[in-house]
């Protein structure tokens, strides 16, 4: 009897993220196609949001994975299509801003309030150049990181839409902060030297690959912020990954029950070993 209640909560859970999948997949599609159906997918957006802070939820899914020893088999492509569509809704929010508009939704709200926190101990000053991979087509990370710090921005994104609408947004909201923008990766930036402190979108794909990468091209001193999301998390984010323990060492992690995506913070291992 027991275990008839748990196969049927298993089911649920699975039918609730195959509809979130499927429902993602005809929003991305339909508003590729037509902007003006992008509300849809914004309430959709927030209806996910709501779904990973709903505590029942995230112990459902806790318990899925402990019977199943591995998360639903939907998560990555879950995570991928998400992914997409918070892509193609900073498109949208750009081009309300350049038109005058404003757009209000939980996913956004959410996103700005969390950048408050990012780094722990290892605060930002005016002195410090942070980079952000990833900077989308509305850049809300450099603008509120140099608006509260003083401190120099440069954002990077592999898209070259998301730099033309990122610049535009940062003339119109915040046209003297030191921000700037690339099409480039981060073996190619021509400051990379002076980066002191780093952050990570939550839905870059390699972003663990990156990291990696760089261990040889930041100076010792360099601080990173990595968004992830594990458990019930990881439907919205890619998840926090081992690190080479020669290079980065986890020396903090910012958990945010009440946000969409956790924080890792990583130093280089001597430095954070005192060595
Ligand atoms: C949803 S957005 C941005 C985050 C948000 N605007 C902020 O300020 O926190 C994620 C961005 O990551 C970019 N991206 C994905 N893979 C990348 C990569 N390998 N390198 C740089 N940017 C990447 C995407 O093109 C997308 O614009």
């Amino acid at each position: 009897m027991k275990q008839n209640i748990q196969i049927e909560t298993e089911m649920e859970l699975e039918l609730e993220l195959a509809t979130f999948y499927r429902n993602f997949v005809a929003h991305y599609q339909k508003v590729a196609l037509n902007f003006e159906s992008i509300s849809e997918l914004e309430n959709e957006v927030d209806r996910f949001s709501r779904y990973i802070l709903n505590e029942s939820n995230t112990l459902r899914f806790h318990d899925w994975q402990t019977t199943q020893m591995r998360p639903p088999s939907i998560v990555p492509a879950l995570a991928d299509i998400t992914a997409k569509c918070v892509k193609l809704m900073e498109v949208l929010r750009a081009k309300r801003l350049i038109l005058g508009e404003q757009t209000d939704t939980t996913y956004f709200q959410n996103i700005e309030h969390c950048i408050q926190e990012e780094f722990g101990q290892f605060e930002i000053t005016s002195n410090d150049t942070v980079l952000l991979v990833g900077s989308g087509a509305y850049p809300m990370t450099p603008i509120q990181i140099a608006k509260e710090t003083g401190a120099k921005v440069v954002g990077i994104d592999i898209d070259a839409e998301a730099i033309d609408y990122g610049r535009q947004v940062i003339e119109a909201l915040a046209p003297n902060e030191p921000i700037e923008l690339y099409q480039t990766t981060v073996d190619q930036l021509p400051q990379i030297k002076d980066v002191t402190h780093v952050i990570f979108s939550s839905t870059v794909p390699v972003k663990y690959d990156i990291l990696a990468q760089l261990y040889a091209l930041t100076g010792p001193n360099t601080v990173v912020a990595m968004r992830y999301g594990n458990d019930l998390k990881s439907i919205f984010n890619y998840p926090k990954r081992d690190t080479n323990p020669k290079q980065w060492v986890c020396v903090d992690e910012v958990i945010q029950p009440d946000q969409i995506f956790d924080i890792a913070v990583y130093q280089k291992a001597d430095i954070a070993r005192g060595s």
